[in-house]
């Protein structure tokens, strides 16, 4: 994958963190309608193609281009997720799993199963994980690794509260938690871009969407549900910075396979605008990733 202008030349992300929403049956409903939409806008895109095929100057394509869509549901409703998407190009994963395979660790996810149940993504330091249930950065550097190790993209969070904004701090905490996280898996030969034939889904075939070796996603804690999203400056002098950091820690080559993505009150209004920056690779969608419509709407975006 190479750069232009800042951004991979790979389509946009659309990651949607449910948090801890939708059940299984309402994953069930919401998968339906999301195959509807998609459906509806490859039946019209293809009708469409077909009237500019008919004119020689036209150039189209029968597949309308989307951005690659990832589904992150709570752990309990992931199997009816991998169920649902079953066929589809559309990709799920977990919001957190545990460093180790399997042990004594009352409650918690191994990332072992996730990748079991088809999973290609897991959520590393999400800001909710480090401020509510006090992972530091050690921790997320762990998981990383176990997540590297077994083939599965980390989609690493970062970002600052307001609090450290105003003090002045953005730059050094961001930069901060991006090489914490990243100590243990530098230099690890696995940390590269992996392929898919180590997902698969639940009836055993290879899910698409995967093959990056770690997604790093720039959420400012006060941007997230509070519909107050950080101004295109901001989040491209972030971004950037992220970006420059990557460069230097893992070398440009692999770094340039790494998508940068932005979370915090993002929706259809003001995704375009979003999209448009330099270095924004695609999104980490909270709240609107909960209506199919939204989520969908947000796929559409960039092309
Ligand atoms: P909102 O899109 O609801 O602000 O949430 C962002 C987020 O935390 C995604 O991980």
């Amino acid at each position: 994958m190479k750069r232009a202008e800042g951004k991979l030349l790979h389509r946009p992300l659309c990651l949607g963190n449910w948090k801890m929403n939708k059940s299984p049956q309402e994953a069930r409903a919401f998968c339906q309608e999301l195959k509807s939409l998609l459906e509806e806008a490859q039946t019209s895109h293809a009708a469409s193609a077909a009237i500019g095929a008919s004119d020689k100057t036209a150039k189209s394509s029968a597949t309308q281009p989307l951005a690659q869509m990832v589904l992150l549901p709570p752990a309990l409703t992931l199997w009816a997720v991998a169920e649902s998407l079953q066929g589809t190009e559309i990709a799920y994963g977990g919001q957190n799993c545990h460093f180790e395979i399997s042990g004594a660790f009352t409650g918690e996810n191994s990332p072992k199963v996730l990748q079991e149940v088809g999973a290609q993504y897991c959520l590393v330091g999400h800001s909710e994980r480090r401020k509510l249930f006090h992972e530091t950065n050690d921790l997320c550097a762990q998981k990383l690794k176990a997540l590297i190790e077994l083939g599965l993209t980390p989609i690493l969070c970062v970002g600052e509260s307001l609090e450290e904004r105003q003090s002045g701090r953005t730059e050094a905490l961001v930069l901060e938690q991006l090489r914490e996280g990243l100590k243990l898996a530098k230099g690890d030969g696995r940390f590269k871009t992996p392929g898919t034939q180590g997902s698969a889904t639940p009836q055993g075939q290879a899910v698409p969407g995967g093959g990056f070796p770690l997604i790093v996603a720039y959420e400012p804690v006060w941007a997230i549900g509070t519909g107050q999203v950080a101004t295109v400056e901001q989040v491209g002098e972030v971004h950037q910075l992220l970006r420059q950091e990557l460069d230097q820690l893992l070398g440009s080559e692999l770094s340039q396979n790494i998508p940068l993505v932005y979370g915090g009150s993002v929706k259809p209004e003001n995704g375009a605008e979003l999209l448009a920056i330099p270095a924004v690779d695609g999104f980490l969608i909270g709240g609107a990733s909960l209506d199919a419509k939204s989520f969908f709407a947000l796929a559409q975006l960039g092309f």
